[in-house]
């Protein structure tokens, strides 16, 4: 898979690495291209990297981990984006009162409106990137929450997912984008409100066959 990272942060450096680590063709996507190649170079294994253009240009998978307030500007930097796969993980919040937006739309759906003809995935948004580096939970993986429209983008992002480790759980359509951004401050109130820390991750159990 070609997979161009948007962002060289916490989740977009951490996702691209591992990605390459498992033999996806990664190019990491900076607003500094130098700083997407220095990433690059860093990471090795065939990884590239320079400018949100030349990321954009180079996936056929294209990871948004930017800053909510960044991402329609970022997004009108990466078009045209038709028939790619554009993956949302971003978290729309404020610390003291939760979630921006939700009920009659989520980040994502404002994402997939900005972004004509993009195969939109919510996903990696439940989730912090230390458990990404290190999914496994005393022989548990954590969860992997996702959704979107199209089913061949989400085979791809759940294959993207068991690759590194993660437990992949379809959330549905598009829409439950809605369902899934107030679910990642569950997570993320309980780390830092309530004090449980990065140490911990969603799971969705599943009892098993007998
Ligand atoms: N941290 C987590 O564990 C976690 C978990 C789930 C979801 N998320 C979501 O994933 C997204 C990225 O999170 P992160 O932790 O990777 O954030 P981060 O470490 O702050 O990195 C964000 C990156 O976005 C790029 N960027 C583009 N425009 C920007 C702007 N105007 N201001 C700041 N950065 C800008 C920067 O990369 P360049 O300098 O290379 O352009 C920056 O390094 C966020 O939307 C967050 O809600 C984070």
């Amino acid at each position: 898979m070609k997979v161009g990272m948007i962002g060289t942060g916490n989740m977009g450096s951490t996702l691209g690495r591992l990605w390459a680590g498992c033999g996806q063709d990664v190019f990491f996507g900076s607003r500094d291209p130098q700083r997407g190649k220095a990433l690059a170079a860093e990471v090795g294994r065939g990884a590239q990297g320079g400018s949100i253009e030349q990321a954009s240009a180079f996936g056929d998978v294209l990871a948004l981990a930017v800053p909510w307030h960044a991402a329609q500007e970022t997004v009108r930097i990466m078009l045209p984006l038709d028939g790619k796969v554009l993956i949302d993980m971003i978290n729309a919040f404020e610390m003291d009162s939760g979630p921006l937006l939700g009920f009659t739309t989520s980040a994502a759906e404002q994402i997939a409106s900005w972004a004509p003809g993009a195969r939109v995935v919510k996903a990696f948004n439940s989730i912090h990137f230390a458990s990404i580096a290190n999914p496994d939970f005393g022989g548990q993986a954590a969860s992997q929450f996702y959704c979107g429209d199209d089913l061949n983008a989400k085979a791809q992002v759940a294959r993207l997912s068991t690759d590194i480790g993660l437990d992949p759980v379809d959330a549905g359509p598009l829409w439950m984008a809605r369902q899934l951004e107030p679910l990642a401050f569950i997570w993320i109130y309980l780390a830092w409100g309530q004090n449980l820390g990065t140490d911990t991750a969603l799971k969705l159990l599943r009892r098993p066959v007998s």
